[in-house]
């Protein structure tokens, strides 16, 4: 019996326990507990909803991207300042994105089969087992990590992922590089555990030197080099790949933070050649529109085997005695205490749905709507626009920019009660090269942060998803020109 027929038959049946597991066997019912009658009908529910074929994600007939109608909530309106309503537009994306329709209806025919993952012996386990372990596989293929050199192990978000990682990887004398460009998971999580932290440097646009990592590298110091796949401020994909050459020239392993790129561009772990593969990967199924928690670190299997991670339980071990531990292998090991199941199989219908969307659609999409919106922000007087605007290939859709004279927190504020506008104002967990965007040097900081009445510098950041329209963009600019004006 197919998970299509298994799924189509919980819809249509509400179906007993013992329903369930003759389906779970194989409609195998006399040896289901239970009554002959439940377990026919089960039967009988399964076998008329095989005629049903599992309902095909819509794509857009012009972009082909996934329609607006395979996404909850979109047009959901939400309250404006003046007490009407107005359906919300959401630019928030790099903070986290709606659900898929796929994702949720996956949850909700997997919950009546719902079992313990690698733990038990009952039928709903083992069905429950195997589902885990197909997402496994999904991941994997979609960011092309071959399963005879790579390891899928389940986390929570990138940051968790990162967490984990730096956990395994740092011992006492451990040097990193990672870069003034990271979010902070790929950064605090390195000051935490490693010996010392070396940072290559941005230029005034926010773009990574990349000549100062030969010179960071250089002694042979350096056991891990870590860099985000795109940035959550500026939008720019780095050439991670072009990276861990030089890293593994250094004899160091490279680790990448792909939490910005995962539902923007196609990402691959393997490189041209295999010095320019990378060795660890983390990603967040919640920026990948399955916002339940899931997320993954992949790693190359050897590695993973090498490395204990600290973050430790139940399921990593083989045999635990009194004074020591036999450790399992990877996913296992990476795996301690019961897995997101849930957040883990609404991760790999993402990655299913996003290769439907195809990431030449996606990057083409995001690509229009950056230039427009950039244009029109350009044509706003009193706005400040940071990074390349001129450049904008490397761009993933992400810019940020302020309005003279208005607080940001008070532009976001004024975009959601005004227009129903949903953005991110701060320094999006990226402290550092927000102050270099902006012009702050740490000095400056240090000097002010402690004095009454300091307010931390902050821009207003717009972050698209495939789902957002040309509409929404002109909305925007709108809104910026309304409130720029005074
Ligand atoms: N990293 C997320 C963001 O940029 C939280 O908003």
């Amino acid at each position: 019996m197919t998970n299509a027929t298994r799924r189509e038959a919980l819809r249509a049946g509400g179906m007993s326990l013992a329903g369930i597991a003759a389906m779970l066997m194989g409609g195998c019912g006399q040896q289901a507990q239970g009554g002959a009658t439940e377990v026919a009908a089960a039967d009988s529910a399964a076998e008329a909803s095989a005629q049903a074929a599992p309902r095909q994600l819509v794509l857009d007939t012009d972009s082909g991207l996934l329609a607006r109608s395979e996404f909850i909530g979109l047009d959901e309106p939400v309250e404006l300042a003046d007490g009407t309503t107005a359906p919300a537009i959401n630019f928030d994306n790099g903070a986290t994105t709606p659900s898929l329709v796929s994702a949720l209806e996956e949850i909700q025919a997997q919950l009546p089969l719902y079992g313990s993952i690698g733990r038990g012996k009952g039928q709903k386990s083992g069905h429950s087992t195997e589902q885990f372990g197909a997402a496994r596989s999904v991941v994997l293929d979609f960011f092309g990590a071959p399963a005879s050199t790579y390891t899928c192990a389940f986390a929570g978000t990138a940051t968790d992922g990162l967490n984990k990682v730096s956990g395994a990887l740092c011992g006492p004398d451990t040097v990193v590089l990672t870069t003034r460009s990271e979010h902070h998971a790929n950064d605090l999580t390195w000051r935490a555990r490693a010996a010392e932290v070396r940072y290559v440097e941005v230029d005034e646009l926010g773009r990574l030197i990349m000549d100062d990592f030969a010179t960071q590298l250089a002694d042979g110091k350096v056991g891990v080099v870590s860099v985000q796949a795109a940035s959550n401020v500026t939008g720019y994909v780095h050439d991670v790949h072009s990276i861990a050459k030089l890293a593994h020239e250094a004899g160091a392993i490279m680790v990448v933070d792909g939490a910005q790129i995962a539902s923007h561009r196609a990402f691959s772990l393997k490189g041209e050649t295999e010095a320019e593969d990378v060795d660890f990967f983390v990603c967040s199924a919640h920026k990948m529109y399955a916002p339940f928690g899931g997320g993954c670190i992949i790693g190359k299997t050897e590695l993973m085997n090498a490395h204990v991670p600290a973050y430790r339980g139940g399921g990593m071990v083989d045999v635990v005695t009194d004074s020591d531990v036999t450790w399992l292998e990877a996913p296992d090991l990476w795996e301690a205490g019961s897995p997101n199941y849930f957040g883990q199989i609404a991760l790999a219908k993402a990655c299913e749905a996003l290769s439907a969307a195809g990431f030449d659609n996606i990057e083409a999409h995001e690509q229009a709507l950056l230039r427009r919106a950039l244009d029109g922000l350009a044509g706003i007087q009193g706005v400040t626009v940071y990074a390349d605007s001129n450049n904008i290939e490397d761009r993933v859709g992400v810019l940020t920019f302020n309005v003279d004279d208005v607080a940001a927190a008070d532009v976001a504020e004024r975009l959601a009660g005004g227009w129903a506008i949903a953005v991110r104002q701060g320094e999006f967990c990226a402290h550092p090269l927000c102050h270099r965007l902006m012009g702050y040097t740490d000095e400056q900081i240090v000097a002010e942060r402690d004095k009454p009445g300091f307010s931390a510098p902050a821009m207003v950041r717009v972050s698209m998803g495939m789902y957002n329209t040309e509409a929404d963009v002109d909305t925007l600019i709108e809104a910026v020109s309304t409130i720029a004006a005074g």
